[in-house]
C-alpha cells in the first residue's frame, strides 16, 4: 500500500514556489530518504504534507485517499507524524509532558509513555525535567518518541542529525534501524549520509526544488553525493 505519493506536486510559500514538478511515493514498510543541500526544499515536502506550504498543483494522496493537505492538527489522528526540524520540544512542560503531547487517543497500536521509556530509557530517568532542559541528542530521542505516541503509519523525521556528535547519530541511526525493523514506515530527510546509508533503501535527491535523482541506495553514486551532499 502506498502510504504517501506525490505526482507532480508544485507548492509555494504564498506567491514564491518553491517546489516544482515533484514525484515520490512511500510504501507501507518502506524506508525512504529525501537527500538535498539546504534550502532545496526538502522541509517544504513536509510543509506541502501538513498544508503549511500550499499545493499549487500535482496531486497529494495520503493512506491511498487524495488530500490537499494533512493538516498539522490533524496529522497525528490521521497516521502522519513528524519529527520537525530543530525538534521544537516545548520547553515548558517536562518530557513526559512532552510525550503526553504526542498522543492520539483514538489511535491503538504498541507506543505509550512506557513503551517509549522502554526504547530510551535515559527518557525515563529524566521524566520530570523540563524538555529542553536535556542534551540535543535527549531532546532528539524526546521529539522521535513524541512522534511515536500517535503509533503512525508513516513517520517523517526532517534533519533528524542536525547539530548532534558523529557517536549520538550513530545512536539515532540504531534506533532507527529497530523501528524500521517494528514494521514502521519511515521518510527520512537528511544531509547525512551515513544516516541514510544506514537506515534508507531507497533515495530522492532534491535540487533546486526538482527532483533531480532517484533510486535503490544501493546504486547511489559518490559523484551525486559529492554534488548533493556534503561527504
Ligand atoms: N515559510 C516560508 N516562507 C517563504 N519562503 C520559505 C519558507 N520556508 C522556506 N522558504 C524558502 O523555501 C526554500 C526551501 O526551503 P526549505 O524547504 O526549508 O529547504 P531545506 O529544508 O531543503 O533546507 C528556501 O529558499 C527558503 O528560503
Ligand atoms: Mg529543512
Amino acid at each position: 500500500m502506498t502510504l504517501l505519493q506525490f505526482e507532480g506536486v508544485c507548492s509555494a510559500y504564498g506567491s514564491a514556489r518553491v517546489l516544482h514538478d515533484v514525484s515520490l511515493s512511500v510504501s507501507k514498510g518502506e524506508r525512504v530518504a529525501i537527500l538535498g543541500r539546504n534550502g532545496v526544499g526538502k522541509t517544504t515536502v513536509v510543509n506541502t504534507c501538513l498544508g503549511l506550504a500550499s499545493m499549487q498543483s500535482g496531486r497529494m494522496a495520503f493512506l491511498g485517499r487524495d488530500v490537499k493537505a494533512v493538516r498539522t492538527f490533524t496529522a497525528a489522528r490521521s497516521g502522519l507524524s513528524v519529527v520537525p526540524q530543530g525538534r521544537r520540544i516545548v520547553s515548558n512542560l517536562t518530557v513526559r509532558e512532552n510525550l503526553i503531547l504526542g498522543g492520539a487517543p483514538q489511535r491503538k497500536g504498541r507506543w505509550s509513555v512506557d513503551e517509549v521509556f522502554r526504547l530510551f530509557p535515559i527518557l525515563k530517568e529524566r521524566a520530570e525535567t523540563p524538555g529542553t532542559a536535556m542534551s540535543g541528542g535527549q531532546q532528539q530521542m524526546l521529539a522521535i518518541g513524541r512522534a511515536l505516541m500517535s503509533n503512525p503509519d508513516l513517520l517523517i523525521l526532517d534533519e533528524p542529525s542536525e547539530g548532534l556528535a558523529p557517536v549520538v547519530v550513530d545512536e539515532l541511526g540504531e534506533t532507527l534501524v529497530k523501528l524500521a525493523s517494528g514494521g514502521m514506515s519511515i521518510l527520512l530527510i537528511e544531509q547525512n549520509f551515513g544516516l541514510v546509508h544506514k537506515v534508507a533503501e531507497r533515495y530522492y535527491v532534491l535540487s533546486k526544488g526538482s527532483v533531480v535523482e532517484e533510486g535503490k541506495l544501493a546504486g547511489l553514486s559518490m559523484e551525486t553525493l559529492k554534488k548533493h551532499v556534503a561527504v
